[in-house]
C-alpha cells in the first residue's frame, strides 16, 4: 500500500489546477478557474478549480474532489492507480507499506490471473502473425474482412490453432500454474484448450489489462455457436464489461457521445474508419453496470441496431434504465439485414456517418412513433401505449425534458397533451414517492444500525419521520390550500365568470398571506398569486414542472395518489379500463371547505391574540380593553358562522 505520507506529497506536488489543466481548459474567473465540466456534457462552464483550496467542483453534475480524485474519476483509475500516475508524472517517490500477508496474496493473485490472459493475447497473436496456419486462415479471414493490421494489432486480435490443448500445452511449459489457466476459462479441467480453431478477440478492462477472450468459430457449423465466450472469471464479469471501452473512452469525452453497438466486429470497423467512441455490449441487452461504466464518461448514447424489428422491440424494453439514469438515448435502425460493421463496408465512412446523424431517433420518440403505428385504430392497444409511453417519460429525471418529450409524443400519437400530462404527473408522484419511502426506510435502517453498533450508550429518541410542515401551527389548513392550488387550481370555480379555482382561493386569502406558518406553502402561494397576476395558467404541471426544486417536491407528493385513472379519462378517450377508477375530484367543493377551515383557523388564532391584548390592557388598567372586547365579539360571530357552515363543534 502507498504510504499516507506518499499520497500527501503527491497532493501537495500535483496541483489540481494543473492536474485538470491537462484535460480541461480553464479560465480564470476571480481566485478560481472554470471550464467546461469533463464528466458531463454542458455548453456553459460550471466547473470550478480552486486552487487555494485544492479542489474542483462542478456545480452542474455535482462531481467534486482533489487532484487524485480527478484522475481517478477522469482516467477511470483506482485510487492507488491515480496516486502512481500522479506520482510518475512529477517525478514523486512513493513509500509503499507492507501489505498484510493476505491482502498481498489476494493482490499477487490478481495480477497472476492478467499475466496469464496476456500471455494468452502474446500466443494468440503469434499464432496468427507467425505461422503458416494462423496467416493462411486467421490473418487472412480478418483481412478480407477489411481489418487492417494497425487495428488487429490494437485490438490485440489473435488466432486459437485447431489443436486440442497448443496453448495449454505452451503456457504450461513455459512455467504458467495450470490452475491460474483454469482460473482464467483458457483450459478446461482435463487440460484441453478453450478456445479452438477460432478467431481472437482479447476483451480488455478500463485500464487496458486482458481480462476475457470472444472467439470466432472460422466454418460454417451449424452445431456450434458463432462466438464462444470466456466464463464468469474472478476478473471476468460479463454485465460490467463493455467491449472496446479501454479503446473508446477517450473518444467517447470528447465527442460527448457513445456508439453504442452489439458485436465485437462492429466496434473494429467503426474504429478504423475514425469512429472511436463505440463500445459493445456483445450481444447481450444493457445492464446497470454497462450504462454506469457509460455514464461516467458522457450522457449520450446513440445505439445502431440492425433492421429486425423484433429484435429492436426486445430491446427497447430493457431501456426504463437508461432514462432513468438521465442518459439521453438515441435510436438509428440499420436497414433491413445490416450490421454497422457490413453498413460501414457496404457504403463507406462518409456516407454512414451521414445515416448515423440524420436517422438518430430520440429514444422516446422512436418508441412512440412505433406504437403509433401498431396500434393504429385499436383504441385498447392505443390506451397500453399511452401508458407505456408515459411510463417511459415519468422515468426522466429532467422536468424540462419531460414537458419537450410530453409535447412531441401528444404530437406523433394523436391525443391532446393535458392527458400525457397528467398522466406522467401521476407517475412522476408515485415514482417520487416510492423514492421517499426508500429514503426514509435507509435512515431508519443506518439508525438502527447505528444502535447495534453502540449499545452501551443512553438510548437516543426513536427516530421520527422529518418534520413534517403540517405538525407546526395552521400548517395543515396551508397545506389543503395548496394542495387545491396544486391539484386542481387550474380548474374552473365558476364557469361563468370563468373564475379558476386557485384564483378563488387566493383572492380569499390575500388578507391573511401574513400570517401563514409555512413559509413553504406561503411561498407557493405568493408564486402562484404573481403568475396568475402575469395572465399565466398556474396548472398542476407547472408546479410539478417547477424550477424552485422545494415547490417541485411538494407539488410531487401533494399529487401522488393512489388512483390511476379519472372517470375523464374514459369519458374523454372513449378508452375503457378495468383499473380503479378516481373518485370525481369535486375542485370547487374542496375548495370552499378548505379555505372555511383554512380561515376558521386564522380566526381562531385572530382571537387568541385579541384574548391576549384584552388581557395585557386590563392588567394595566386601561379601558383600551372594551375596544378589543368588542373586535372579540365579531371575531367570535365570524369564526362561528364558519364552525357552523363547517358542522365542527363550537367551542
Ligand atoms: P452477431 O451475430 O451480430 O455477430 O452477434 P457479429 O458481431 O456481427 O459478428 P460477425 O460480423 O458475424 O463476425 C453480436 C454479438 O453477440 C455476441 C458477440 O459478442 C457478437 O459480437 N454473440 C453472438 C455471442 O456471444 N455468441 C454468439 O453465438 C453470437
Ligand atoms: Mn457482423
Amino acid at each position: 500500500m502507498i504510504k499516507k505520507k506518499s499520497v500527501e506529497e503527491v497532493l501537495e506536488i500535483a496541483k489540481v489546477e494543473e492536474v485538470v489543466q491537462d484535460f480541461v481548459q480553464l479560465k480564470r474567473r476571480g481566485a478560481n478557474l472554470i471550464g467546461l465540466c469533463p464528466f458531463h456534457g454542458e455548453k456553459t462552464p460550471s466547473f470550478n478549480v480552486s486552487p487555494s483550496k485544492g479542489i474542483y467542483k462542478c456545480f452542474g453534475c455535482g462531481k467534486a474532489g482533489d487532484s487524485v480524485n480527478f484522475v481517478m474519476e477522469h482516467e477511470n483509475l483506482t485510487f492507488p492507480e491515480a496516486v502512481r500516475y500522479l506520482a510518475k508524472k512529477y517525478g514523486v517517490t512513493l513509500e509503499e507499506t507492507e501489505l498484510s500477508q493476505e491482502a498481498r496474496a489476494e493482490q499477487q493473485y490478481l495480477d497472476s490471473l492478467y499475466i496469464v490472459n496476456q500471455y494468452a493475447l502474446d500466443f494468440y497473436q503469434d499464432q496468427l502473425f507467425n505461422t503458416d496456419i494462423g496467416k493462411s486462415v486467421g490473418l487472412n479471414y480478418f483481412r478480407e474482412r477489411g481489418f487492417r493490421e494497425e487495428a488487429i494489432r490494437k485490438f490485440g486480435l489473435g488466432f486459437a490453432p485447431d489443436k486440442p490443448d497448443a496453448f495449454a500445452l505452451k503456457a504450461t511449459h513455459i512455467g504458467h500454474n495450470p490452475d491460474l489457466l483454469k482460473k482464467v476459462g483458457l483450459m478446461s479441467q482435463y487440460g484441453r484448450d478453450f478456445f479452438r480453431n477460432r478467431v481472437m478477440f482479447p476483451i480488455h478492462n478500463l485500464s487496458g489489462k486482458v481480462i476475457g477472450f470472444g472467439g470466432r468459430i472460422l466454418v460454417k457449423d451449424v452445431k456450434a455457436p458463432k462466438y464462444i465466450n470466456t466464463p464468469e472469471t474472478e476478473i471476468y464479469t460479463k454485465s460490467k464489461v463493455l467491449y472496446g471501452a479501454y479503446f473508446a473512452k477517450r473518444a467517447i469525452r470528447q465527442e460527448d457521445e457513445c456508439i453504442l453497438v452489439e458485436g465485437y466486429t462492429d466496434v473494429i470497423s467503426l474504429h478504423q474508419a475514425g469512429l472511436e467512441n463505440v463500445v459493445a455490449s456483445s450481444g447481450t441487452s444493457l445492464t446497470a453496470g454497462q450504462i454506469q461504466l457509460i455514464r461516467r464518461n458522457t450522457e449520450n448514447i446513440k445505439i445502431l441496431y440492425d433492421g429486425d424489428m423484433a429484435g429492436i422491440k426486445a430491446a427497447l424494453r430493457g431501456m426504463g434504465m437508461v432514462l432513468e439514469q438521465g442518459l439521453n438515448v438515441r435510436i438509428v435502425v440499420l436497414p433491413e439485414g445490416e450490421d454497422p460493421d457490413s453498413y460501414l463496408k457496404q457504403v463507406g465512412v462518409e456516407a454512414f456517418k451521414t445515416y448515423i446523424t440524420q436517422e438518430a431517433k430520440d429514444l422516446v420518440m422512436f418508441q412512440a412513433g412505433m406504437l403509433q403505428e401498431e396500434a393504429s385504430g385499436d383504441p385498447i392497444r392505443k390506451a397500453n401505449l399511452i401508458k407505456e409511453i408515459v411510463d417511459s417519460i415519468a422515468k426522466i429525471p429532467d422536468p424540462i425534458k419531460r414537458s419537450l418529450y410530453i409535447r412531441e409524443c401528444a404530437r406523433i400519437m394523436d391525443v391532446e397533451e393535458q392527458l400525457l400530462v397528467n398522466e406522467a404527473n401521476k407517475l412522476v408522484a408515485q415514482h417520487f414517492r416510492k423514492q421517499q419511502q426508500e429514503k426514509e426506510r435507509d435512515q431508519l435502517r443506518q439508525f438502527e444500525a447505528e444502535q447495534e453498533a453502540i449499545p452501551v450508550q443512553p438510548a437516543r429518541p426513536v427516530l421520527k419521520p422529518k418534520e413534517d410542515a403540517l405538525s407546526s401551527g395552521d400548517s395543515f389548513q396551508e397545506k389543503d390550500i395548496v394542495r387545491i392550488i396544486v391539484a386542481g387550481g387550474a380548474s374552473l370555480f365558476d364557469p361563468e365568470e370563468k373564475l379558476t379555482v386557485a384564483q378563488y382561493l387566493i383572492s380569499n386569502i390575500e388578507d391573511v398571506l401574513d400570517e401563514f406558518d409555512n413559509k413553504l406553502y406561503l411561498r407557493i402561494v405568493r408564486d402562484t398569486r404573481e403568475r396568475l397576476l402575469s395572465g399565466q395558467v398556474a396548472d398542476t404541471s407547472y408546479f410539478i414542472n417547477h424550477s424552485d426544486r422545494d415547490i417541485r417536491e411538494t407539488a410531487i407528493g401533494m399529487v401522488a395518489s393512489p388512483y390511476e385513472y379519472s372517470e375523464n379519462w374514459e369519458k374523454r378517450w372513449e378508452i375503457f379500463l378495468t383499473t380503479q377508477k378516481m373518485p370525481d375530484e369535486n375542485f370547487v367543493r374542496d375548495s370552499t371547505q378548505a379555505l372555511k377551515r383554512f380561515k376558521l383557523r386564522k380566526f381562531d388564532k385572530k382571537i387568541r391574540q385579541n384574548a391576549e391584548k384584552i388581557k395585557t390592557l386590563f392588567e394595566q388598567k386601561s379601558d383600551d380593553y372594551l375596544l378589543y372586547l368588542k373586535l372579540d365579539q365579531k371575531l367570535k360571530a365570524v369564526r362561528n358562522q364558519l364552525a357552523e357552515e363547517l358542522g365542527t363543534v363550537v367551542l
